[in-house]
């Protein structure tokens, strides 16, 4: 079975060298012990630990049915959620879809995402779309009291049930939240929905593959089971390729390398990395330290943020996601005039440009001072994106743990509720009320 696969060999020969990647090892090895102890910080949310290989053929099959239902029943399905609530459905879907699957004809409902903001003109636009259509609704929130998703599922499910019946939209909206607290449970208790738990010990930016990322990736049509099954494989494989990436970007940081750019050279991996950013930005980015996670899609990003990267500050480090082939073949055609040039390359096909454009820009960066990790993948098939998404996280784990702090809370995002909360007069705010306004 091919799996994806980390080489660091060209992080090395400037900020640091293999020792101080080494001299990590035993930090590492702590590290990956504490989360399979279960003895650190935070170790109430390590229910994605072993998620994937406790995943039962019972439970695929339940969510594929309620799957096909969405699927057969529906044009349109909106999942709404917001950080980790959103973001691992969007990467893998996106990561797996064809890139202009939104204005093609396809056997199954379009997915739409609403709730991951609170654009008025972006809901206004979401409904407009699915108006006079049958659509069906996820929505999916851990706490169930989250602002921006219980916004666009109050106006949403108001929409379906005036739309296509109160019969209809029971039917045909699925709850995923917590087993008893939250104002979503109550809601989905009352109106009878089909609802489907996140675990307690599952934090939302470990949860795509509970029924928070399954559930709406099965409504796309692609294949759970294999998702699952990837991330089995990299569960069970040994920790080495995690502790790899963990112990290069620790020492990497620890060398003055603050910002690591994940970048692409596939513009279906967009949403990959703003998963991965929320990943590794809201479990390692506190008590006043963290790596900056940041993204580029190459080569796009190589007329705007290529000269930065090249040039600017010598702050960053990049991890390259790698595919290695294509599932489709355009070749270049010769030209008899060649008035553009491009004769050089025709015959070759358009990944080979790309490998090369990729091979040319690592070597650039490394030249210009800018660390390199490469992961490759064999191909975007619900396998291989298992693996990648399993792999990050228990890095994501080992790596947080050796920086020091508690991978699995994040504190920092209640700052801006307050003040929003605050600011609109929300009951039980006043205080808070006063003193904002006081400000202003
Ligand atoms: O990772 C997290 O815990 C957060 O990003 C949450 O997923 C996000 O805030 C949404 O929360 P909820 O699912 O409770 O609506």
């Amino acid at each position: 079975m091919s799996k994806i696969a980390i080489n660091n060999s060209t992080a090395f020969g400037g900020a640091i060298s293999q020792a101080d990647v080494d001299n990590l090892r035993s930090k590492a090895l702590a590290a990956a012990a504490t989360l399979e102890n279960g003895d650190g910080a935070g170790n109430d949310f390590l229910g994605w630990l072993h998620l994937p290989s406790s995943i039962t053929r019972d439970e695929l099959n339940e969510l594929q049915a309620t799957a096909d239902k969405l699927r057969r029943d529906c044009e349109y399905v909106v999942a709404i959620g917001i950080g980790g609530s959103y973001l691992g459905a969007k990467a893998v879907i996106d990561a797996l879809s064809d890139s202009f699957a939104a204005y093609k004809k396809s056997n199954g409902p379009k997915v739409l995402f609403a709730g991951n903001n609170i654009g008025e003109d972006y809901i206004h636009e979401l409904m407009g779309l699915v108006d006079g259509h049958p659509f069906g609704i996820i929505v999916i929130s851990k706490s169930g009291t989250t602002t921006e998703p219980a916004i666009a599922f109050r106006l949403l499910k108001e929409q379906l049930e005036r739309q296509q019946g109160r019969k209809f939209a029971s039917g045909h909206i699925i709850a995923i939240t917590d087993a008893a607290r939250g104002a979503l449970r109550g809601l989905a208790t009352q109106e009878g929905y089909t609802t489907y738990v996140i675990p307690d010990n599952v934090g939302g930016r470990f949860s795509v593959l509970t029924p928070v990322g399954l559930l709406p990736i099965a409504v796309a049509g692609f294949d759970i089971a294999e998702l699952v099954a990837g991330a089995v494989d990299i569960e069970q494989g040994g920790d080495e390729p995690m502790l790899c990436y963990a112990q290069t970007r620790n020492a990497l940081y620890q060398a003055g390398k603050k910002v690591e750019i994940l970048a692409n050279f596939c513009p279906r991996l967009h949403n990959l990395a703003e998963w991965w950013k929320q990943l590794y930005g809201e479990s390692e980015g506190k008590d006043g330290k963290g790596i900056f996670p940041a993204s580029v899609d190459f080569t796009t990003d190589l007329h705007s943020m290529g000269q930065w990267i090249q040039d600017g500050e010598r702050t960053i480090f990049e991890t390259v996601i790698t595919v290695e082939s294509q599932s489709a073949k355009v070749v270049i055609p010769s030209d008899d005039d060649d008035l553009d040039g491009l004769n050089y390359i025709a015959g070759k096909r358009v990944d080979q440009v790309n490998k090369m454009a990729e091979l040319g820009t690592r070597l650039a960066h490394v030249d210009g001072g800018v660390p390199n990790i490469v992961i490759s993948l064999p191909a975007l098939k619900e396998r291989y994106i298992g693996q990648l998404i399993y792999f990050f996280e228990k890095a994501c784990g080992i790596s947080g743990y050796m920086l020091g702090v508690n991978p699995f809370n994040q504190p920092g995002v209640e700052a801006y509720k307050k003040n929003m909360f605050a600011l609109l007069g929300k009951p039980g705010y006043e205080e808070a009320t006063r003193a904002i306004q006081a400000r202003l």
